[in-house]
């Protein structure tokens, strides 16, 4: 349960809510992942991971941006996002993802998007499926090597009215650094833009 009374589930939305976000939930995060309390394990033992998803293991966790994220476009100011991202898996051959961003001065919610990350089983091919908070919907595919996952964008479809230019291209690159930390790139082209990158980020994990 968060300090202010709110039940915490693992999109964070309700903890949102409490004037110390993101700090505080990073916090009741930390004493909440015994693992019983997400909403997927109440009562119930903490799910064995499938062997399939075992090569992306390393992105397993909850992380926090740190320092906060990079975002680049030729036709946008730079500026700066705090975002949390929850990797988990409940036992199926998959791993479960969601990408939650905030203005680092307000805190208020930026861009969201959450999905699934899979495995073809005895390969190295990814398939990563994700629905965005500005309408989009994508599948990128690509390939993990080591601790370094990089897919590009397969198929794109949006909302009837999305905001303009859209996006026709993206693509990804994860790694684990040699300092343990998370680290995600976004690079984009658009209906006005080439392939150009958009995001970088590196998370510190939050949980054990
Ligand atoms: C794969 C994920 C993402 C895609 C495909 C995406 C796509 C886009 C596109 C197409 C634009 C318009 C660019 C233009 O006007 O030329 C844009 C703008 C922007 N994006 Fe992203 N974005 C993504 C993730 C994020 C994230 C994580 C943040 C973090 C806060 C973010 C923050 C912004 C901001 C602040 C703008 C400019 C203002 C606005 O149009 O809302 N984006 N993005």
């Amino acid at each position: 349960m968060h300090p202010a009374g709110l039940a915490v589930t693992s999109c964070g939305l309700l903890a949102a809510r409490c004037r110390h976000f993101p700090v505080c939930w990073q916090k009741t995060t930390l004493k909440n992942l015994g693992g019983f309390w997400s909403v997927e394990n109440l009562g119930m033992e903490p799910p064995r991971m499938s062997p399939v998803v075992e090569p992306l293991s390393w992105m397993l966790g909850t992380w926090l941006s740190e320092p906060p994220g990079a975002g680049t476009f030729p036709t946008l100011q730079p500026f700066r996002y705090l975002e949390e991202a929850h990797i988990s898996h409940v036992g199926q051959p998959m791993l479960n993802f969601s990408f939650n961003a905030f203005h680092p001065d307000t805190h208020k919610p930026m861009h969201r998007e959450c999905g699934f990350i899979r495995l073809e089983p005895d390969t190295n091919k990814v398939a990563f499926v994700s629905a965005q908070n500005t309408g989009i919907v994508e599948v990128e595919e690509g390939e993990v090597n080591g601790q370094e996952l990089c897919i590009a964008s397969h198929s794109i479809a949006r909302i009837s009215f999305a905001k303009e230019p859209h996006v026709e291209q993206i693509t990804r690159k994860f790694r684990l650094n040699s300092e343990g930390k998370l680290e995600q790139t976004v690079s984009m082209a658009t209906t006005t833009q080439p392939l150009t990158q958009h995001l970088h980020v590196t998370y510190k994990k939050v949980t054990p």
